[in-house]
């Protein structure tokens, strides 16, 4: 696996969850996988991580080669690893104190890093050197990328490392089309990328070198993280440019849902938040959830009010400017709003201004804060997600392990991992607006609330959400039968 995020080490976002807890999986099931991705100055070292004992050598372009260090560790020695009998997966983490050793995975506080295309083609290109070595000088039996930052990997295998490599197997995931990695094509050299793959246009798009593009074309699978997301992309202008390209590739291109990490995110053992609760337990459990979040972020309480609540990244894409033009119908209906994230400035100011505007009614955090945001999960009622686009999207699953109710859009992974309530038929585990637009969210949240008054069906909405199976097994399983389609 290559991927620029981890979950336990550095992430900013769903990828590193998922790359975590899918490695984890496969393991689980006999694999036996290896994670390449970059120590940061931000990364979370494992306290049992050590050294290879040589740098490994990573070509790049021009005759140009990096030496890094690899530090080693077991991914996560948490409950599912103790109880499985097969070992957890290796994390290597490349050290280069020049391109990774910063205070940001992808920029900083100035913005964007600008040599972001080099330092993830120097992650790829150390992802083979890792593997040339990691399993006694045998190469994998298949290379995973994850994202624009190691579709690198895919290219330098197929096409720069001669025989033996041009054979493994590769697969690249997908799990935001919106970022492909565009950079200028005076840099096809220094990249290392063959020249011919310019001319005949298959990392070429308008002008830019798109290396997401390039992996897409030789990769022998693609796949991206939920059904819905695959058929989206093949058309504008979810296709982000690439629609066309995708199409054309369509045979090769499959969605796999993701699934969560259901032992780490387990409000039976969850030692972040107030009170650990189980499907017995659920309604005071989440009574008691509540209760501290709202003291805890300066939300009056009141346990008749419905909680809703947003952990998200804060981009155009997650829709929160959607949700912000339906607060004042929502707080003027006594809900209390919960929004937690960081992104673009002019969105944190955002939140921030809504909840100096209705004090004691919304809170706002700006913060990328994993511990708040499990309590955040255990404590709202209703947990909105209002994407315009979302490949899988994560948080509505976590809302519903924890018995909340996921309010989302009829986009991406949402449309498949939340079934429509069905009053009627006692059937569903959340509200899906028929629109990515303020008004179809409005009529969503007002079904929220009509829900919230109905504390019998609220109850067993409840519990529905929380016995939903979310977990990897089916998911990894998937994945697995892909690779043995390649003859893995
Ligand atoms: C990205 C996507 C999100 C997805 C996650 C993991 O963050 O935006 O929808 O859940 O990757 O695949």
């Amino acid at each position: 696996m290559v991927s620029s995020e981890v979950e336990s080490l550095a992430r900013t976002g769903g990828l590193g969850d998922v790359v975590e807890a899918l490695s984890r999986s496969l393991s689980s099931l006999g694999a036996d996988v290896v994670v390449v991705t970059p120590k940061y100055g931000v990364t979370r070292v494992p306290v049992d991580a050590r050294w290879w004992t040589r740098p490994v050598v990573a070509p790049l372009g021009l005759g140009h080669a990096r030496e890094l260090g690899v530090l080693e560790a077991r991914l996560g020695g948490g409950a599912a690893s103790i109880s499985s009998r097969t070992l957890p997966p290796r994390a290597c983490m490349l050290a280069d104190s020049q391109l990774f050793d910063r205070a940001g995975l992808y920029g900083d506080r100035d913005g964007p890093f600008t040599d972001n295309a080099f330092r993830f083609a120097t992650l790829s290109s150390g992802a083979l050197a890792v593997a040339e070595q990691a399993w006694g000088g045998a190469l994998p039996d298949v290379v995973h990328a994850h994202d624009w930052h190691a579709a690198f990997a895919v290219i330098y295998a197929r096409r720069e490392r001669g025989a033996a490599w041009a054979k493994v197997p590769s697969i690249v995931t997908i799990h935001n089309l919106a970022f492909q990695g565009q950079t200028s094509p005076a840099e096809i050299d220094y990249l290392a990328l063959p020249r011919d793959g310019w001319d005949a246009g298959w990392f070429r798009h308008e002008g830019s070198v798109n290396p997401l593009k390039g992996a897409i074309e030789i990769a022998d699978r693609v796949t991206t993280v939920s059904e819905t997301y695959a058929r989206e992309i093949q058309r504008w202008p979810n296709g982000y440019g690439l629609d066309a390209h995708l199409r054309w590739h369509r045979n090769k291109l499959v969605g796999i849902v993701n699934g969560i990490d259901v032992d780490a995110f387990d409000p039976s053992t969850d030692g972040a938040i107030e009170r650990r609760y189980g499907a017995a337990d659920l309604g005071e459990g989440k009574r008691a959830c509540k209760a501290a979040l709202c003291a805890e972020l300066g939300l009056d309480a009141d346990p008749t009010a419905p909680l809703f609540a947003v952990v998200s990244r804060l981009q155009y894409l997650k829709g929160i400017d959607l949700l912000l033009a339906d607060l004042p119908a929502l707080v003027d209906r006594g809900a209390r709003v919960a929004l937690v994230g960081t992104g673009e400035r002019d969105l944190e100011s955002a939140l921030l201004g809504a909840a100096r505007r209705w004090p004691g009614r919304v809170a706002a955090r700006v913060a990328f804060d994993p511990a708040l945001a499990r309590r955040v999960f255990a404590g709202a009622d209703f947990l909105v997600v209002p994407s315009r686009d979302e490949p899988c999207g994560l948080t509505q699953m976590y809302a519903m392990r924890y018995g909340g109710i996921p309010v989302v859009t009829p986009v991406g992974g949402l449309r498949d991992t939340v079934d429509p309530v069905d009053l009627a038929h006692a059937s569903g585990t959340g509200v899906v607006s028929a629109g990515a637009d303020v008004a179809s969210l409005l009529l969503a949240l007002e079904e929220a609330l009509a829900l919230w008054r109905d504390d019998i069906g609220m109850g067993s909405l409840r519990a529905r959400a929380m016995a939903r199976d979310s977990s990897w097994a089916k998911s990894a399983r998937k994945y697995l039968d892909l690779y043995r389609s390649l003859g893995v």
